[in-house]
C-alpha cells in the first residue's frame, strides 16, 4: 500500500522573503550570466519577482518582505524566474524597464540594456575637462540605443540642446519613446545617421559615444544572454575597433574648437593606446575602472600626427 499523500503546506502562507529566496536558489542554480546591470542571483531575483508582484523597488523594505504573497503573485513570480532561465533572456527584457543613474529606461530586443560607465560621468565628474560646463549649449550622444546617454546628456546640461544618433530605426523607436517618456522633445532630438553622416556641419561643445565595440572574436563565443541583444549595437569587427575609428577621425570636424570628445570602448585601454600612440587619451576612473572610457579634446585630435594609426595588436581571444 503505499504511503497517504503528505498535506501540502500552503504555499499561500508564504512572505516575500521567502519567495525570494526560492527565486533565487533557482536562479542561482541555472547558472545564469549577469551583466545587464544585476550583477547576480539575487538581485536578478529582486528585479524579477518585485515586477512580477507589481511592487515597487522603492517599497521593497523589511515590511514588505514580511507580507504574505498571494499564490497568484507567487505563481506569476516563478513563470518569470522560469522563463528568465528557460529563455536566457536578461531580466530587462522581462520587466521592460532598466534603471542608470536613477532614472528608469524603456527597453526591449531592438536596444541594449542600458549599462554605459559614461553615465557615471556625466555629472560633475567630467567638469575637469569641459572648458566651460554651464556654457554646453550643443550636445551629442552617437550610438544612442534607448537614448539613455542622450537623456542623461539633456538632465545635466540643461541649457544644451542634444541631438542623439543611431544608424538602426528600430533603436531609435524605443528611443522616442523614452524620451516622451522624460518630456524632452524639445530639447532632444533623434536623428537617424550612420555616425555623423547625416550631422552636416554641426558642431558639440561635447560629444559622447558608446559604440560597438565587441571584437569578431569575442562575437563568436557570447553567451546567451547577450546574443539577445542587437549584434549590430555590440559587433566592432574585426579588432572591435572600426567605429571608434571613424569617431577618432571625424570627430575634430564636429566639436567646437574647445570640445570634448568621451568614448566608451569596453577594457580595451592597451590596445587602443597601441594603435594611437600619439593621442593623449586620459582615463577618468569609473566602476569599471579605468581602462574603459576615454576623454580626448579637440586640440588633441588635430595636432599634427595626431591620429596616426598603427595595426590593433591581436584582440584577446
Ligand atoms: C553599444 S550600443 C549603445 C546604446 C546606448 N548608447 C547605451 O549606452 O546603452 C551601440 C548603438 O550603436 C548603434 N549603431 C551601430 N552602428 C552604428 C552606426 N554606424 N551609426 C550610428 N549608430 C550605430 C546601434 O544600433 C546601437 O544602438
Amino acid at each position: 500500500m503505499s504511503a497517504p499523500p503528505r498535506p501540502r503546506r500552503s504555499p499561500a502562507s508564504a512572505n516575500l522573503a521567502a519567495l525570494l529566496a526560492q527565486a533565487t536558489r533557482r536562479l542561482a542554480r541555472a547558472r545564469l550570466v549577469y551583466g545587464h546591470g544585476n550583477i547576480d542571483a539575487r538581485e536578478e531575483a529582486v528585479i524579477l519577482v518585485a515586477h512580477a508582484i507589481g511592487l515597487p523597488l522603492s517599497k521593497l523594505d523589511s515590511a514588505a518582505l514580511k507580507k504574505r504573497v498571494t499564490e497568484a503573485d507567487r505563481r506569476r513570480a516563478l513563470a518569470l524566474v522560469a522563463t528568465r532561465i528557460e529563455k536566457r533572456v536578461p531580466a530587462a527584457y522581462l520587466t521592460h524597464e532598466a534603471w542608470l543613474q536613477g532614472l528608469r529606461f524603456y527597453v526591449d530586443e531592438r536596444v541594449i540594456v542600458p549599462r554605459s560607465f559614461i553615465a557615471e560621468l556625466l555629472s560633475v565628474q567630467l567638469e575637469p575637462w569641459i572648458d566651460d560646463p554651464a556654457g554646453v549649449s550643443k550636445a551629442l550622444d552617437l550610438c544612442t540605443g534607448s537614448a539613455c546617454l542622450a537623456i542623461l546628456l539633456a538632465k545635466n546640461f540643461p541649457l544644451a540642446r542634444v541631438d542623439a544618433v543611431d544608424l538602426s530605426p528600430p533603436a531609435l523607436e524605443v528611443a522616442r519613446r523614452n524620451v516622451t517618456r522624460y518630456r524632452l522633445g524639445k530639447r532632444l532630438r533623434l536623428v537617424e545617421s550612420d555616425l555623423f553622416a547625416a550631422l552636416g556641419k554641426t558642431r558639440y561643445n561635447l560629444i559622447v559615444s558608446n559604440p560597438p565595440y565587441v571584437t569578431a572574436a569575442t562575437m563568436r563565443r557570447l553567451p546567451p544572454e547577450y546574443r539577445r541583444e542587437p549584434a549590430m549595437a555590440l559587433a566592432g569587427g574585426e579588432d572591435g575597433f572600426s567605429l571608434v575609428d571613424i569617431i577618432l577621425a571625424q570627430a575634430a570636424r564636429h566639436l567646437t574648437v574647445d570640445g570634448t570628445l568621451v568614448v566608451e570602448i569596453g577594457h580595451h585601454r592597451r590596445r587602443i593606446e597601441a594603435c594611437y600612440p600619439r593621442l593623449p587619451f586620459v582615463w577618468p576612473e569609473t566602476s569599471g575602472g579605468d581602462d574603459c572610457v576615454f576623454v580626448l579634446r579637440r586640440a588633441d585630435l588635430v595636432a599634427p600626427g595626431a591620429l596616426q594609426r598603427r595595426p590593433a595588436r591581436r584582440p584577446a581571444t
